[in-house]
């Protein structure tokens, strides 16, 4: 099972005007990762995720899930995005429902699901996130902005995705917040094998929870692999404007001043155990 891009590029057409975003990029995504995607704005990541799920089709390559082209006549679009869930940037901003559940009965619904299967796809999928039933039946303008963003993300748990790739799913979020999703996201990917892709500007909870992480860089994959092996790259990211996690430069410094630490620590909790350890 995976995601596959094979020399992918893809261009903005407005007008006469082209603009390349992405540049003979080559990426596969497998089960059960957890990855976090990361890159100066502008680099193509939003686009990147919307070629996933089928929203763009690339100017050249292909996009293969489970080795199918997703291009191909016998692939609906309703089937693209049932399998691989994309949570956009702010998307309580698309709530639209009149009450909780009718909002996150409306993706299934769509896919032209049994009343009762729709029913208990939501419910499930409300409860994953932590919505009690006393919200059900509430405005989801009336939710606060972390429940809000929960219900919009049920929306998309309710399909029952293989993939969830989300587009900042922290942004505008406060700590509490941020750690609500978080957690979530990793029982998502325990409990039900998820394979998750996010974006972030944030290295600390990059470095926090992402098993394996992808960077790009106008248009095209730079680097990728396990977190601790990014971070090593100081100097190459800094290059391309983006700083590794506070913890890590913090260690690197140490190094740098002779402190024979060995590890590559990449979280503060890690950074004391090792010097602890020292
Ligand atoms: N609809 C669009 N039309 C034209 N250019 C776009 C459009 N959406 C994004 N772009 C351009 O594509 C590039 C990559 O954008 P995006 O994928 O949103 O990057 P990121 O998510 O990494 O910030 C940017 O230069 C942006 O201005
Ligand atoms: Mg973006």
């Amino acid at each position: 099972m995976s995601i596959r891009l094979s020399n992918v590029s893809f261009c903005y057409v407005n007008g006469g005007e082209r603009t390349q975003v992405l540049r003979n990029l080559s990426l596969e995504i497998g089960k059960n990762e957890l990855i976090g995607l990361v890159g100066q704005t502008g680099s193509g990541k939003s686009t990147l995720l919307q070629l996933m799920n089928g929203l763009e089709r690339p100017s050249e390559g292909r996009v293969l899930l489970d080795g199918r082209d997703v291009a191909g006549k016998d692939f609906s679009r309703k089937e693209l995005c049932s399998k691989v869930g994309l949570v956009f940037q702010y998307p309580e901003h698309q709530l639209f429902g009149a009450t909780v559940v009718e909002d996150v009965q409306f993706g299934p619904g769509n896919l032209g699901w049994e009343p009762l299967q729709v029913e208990l796809s939501a419910f499930q999928a409300l409860k994953d996130v932590g919505i009690g039933e006393e919200l059900l039946d509430v405005s989801p303008l009336a939710l606060s902005g972390g429940q809000k963003r929960r219900v919009a993300l049920a929306g998309v748990l309710a399909m029952k995705p293989e993939y969830l790739i989300l587009d900042e799913p922290m942004a505008g979020l406060d700590p509490a917040g941020r750690r609500e999703i978080f957690q979530l996201l990793l029982k998502l990917h325990r409990d039900r094998n998820m394979s998750i892709v996010f974006v972030s500007h944030s290295m600390e909870d990059v470095a926090e929870y992402a098993k394996r992480v992808i960077v790009m860089h106008q248009g095209k994959v730079v680097l990728d692999g396990a977190a601790r092996q990014i971070f090593r790259f100081e100097k190459e990211l800094e290059h391309i404007g983006l700083r590794i996690p506070q913890a890590a430069r913090f260690m690197h410094r140490l190094r740098d001043a002779g402190f024979p630490l060995e590890e590559e620590c990449i979280t503060p909790e890690e950074a004391v155990q090792c010097i602890l350890k020292q």
